[in-house]
């Protein structure tokens, strides 16, 4: 987890790296010193209870709010400092929590506003991209946002962020509320994503078992601070784990 670690050091340094960030609201501590590490290609998972700090993290950073100390390092960069949208200039792409798509906007719209920060150059092959990733934002593309079923916007909220091109892609929680068959879908188009893109993706879960089944390697947070690590396969069979997190949780 350390900067010392001799398996993300010279060529393979990592994507982004998170060193000892502390993140207040006001004078609530949200982050406690947090340390963790995405490698390029990788697909890693934050799981941990409701209100541990896992979207703290992910806003974090993203700039909004502020880490008061520690660095986050973007190939080397740190960016713990710069204003969100130079954060996002950096290819950083964010699906937040609850989604926030444009509900009055067609899905169409949605998209194109996806794609402020990189213009229109791209735009006719990228749609045929997520057309191919979510079938269902074809057939929907006309209609208002606001309209959709639950599945439908997170698969939108994720494609807009995939219409930046990011290199690195953050998902809050999209599981939630989802039906257990569109979660599968869900998590299968990131699967595919990583998979025959390499895109990288940080995705932060509640749904601890589905999370950890898709994610190379994963953290656990507990009271704003990383209390476990390892790879996905290993943090399914530990028994604490299991205990806090994975009771009723697998569907
Ligand atoms: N805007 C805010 N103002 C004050 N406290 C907040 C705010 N957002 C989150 N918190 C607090 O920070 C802690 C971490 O919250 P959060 O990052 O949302 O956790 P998680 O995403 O893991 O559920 C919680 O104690 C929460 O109440
Ligand atoms: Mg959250």
């Amino acid at each position: 987890m350390s900067a010392a670690n001799p398996a993300t050091q010279g060529a393979a340094a990592p994507l982004l790296s998170i060193r000892g960030v502390e993140t207040f609201y006001g004078k609530i501590q949200a982050l406690r010193g947090v340390d963790m590490e995405v490698n390029e290609g990788e697909i890693v998972t934050l799981i941990g209870a409701n209100g541990a700090g896992k979207s703290t993290l992910m806003m974090t950073i993203c700039g909004n709010p502020r880490a008061r100390s520690g660095q986050i390092l973007y190939r080397g960069e740190d960016i713990s400092a710069l204003p969100t949208h130079d954060i996002m200039k950096r290819r950083i792409a964010q699906s937040p929590e609850g989604r926030r798509i444009f509900g009055r906007m067609s899905v169409m719209e949605n998209l194109q506003m996806g794609t402020t920060l990189i213009g229109t150059e791209h735009f006719d092959a990228d749609l045929e991209r997520i057309f191919t990733l979510f079938p269902r934002l074809k057939e929907r593309i006309d209609q208002r946002a606001g309209t959709l079923s639950g599945g439908e916007q997170q698969m939108l909220a994720i494609a807009r962020a995939l219409m930046s091109r990011p290199k690195l892609l953050l998902l809050d929680e999209p599981s939630l509320g989802l039906a257990p068959i569109i979660v599968k879908q869900i998590f299968e188009a990131i699967r595919e994503l990583n998979r025959t893109e390499g895109l990288t993706v940080f995705l932060v879960e509640q749904n601890a078992f589905h999370a950890l089944r898709l994610a190379h390697r994963g953290y656990v947070m507990v009271n704003g601070t990383i209390t476990m690590s390892g790879t996905g396969r290993e943090l399914l069979a530990r028994e604490e784990i299991r205990s806090a997190y994975l009771e009723g949780g697998r569907h």
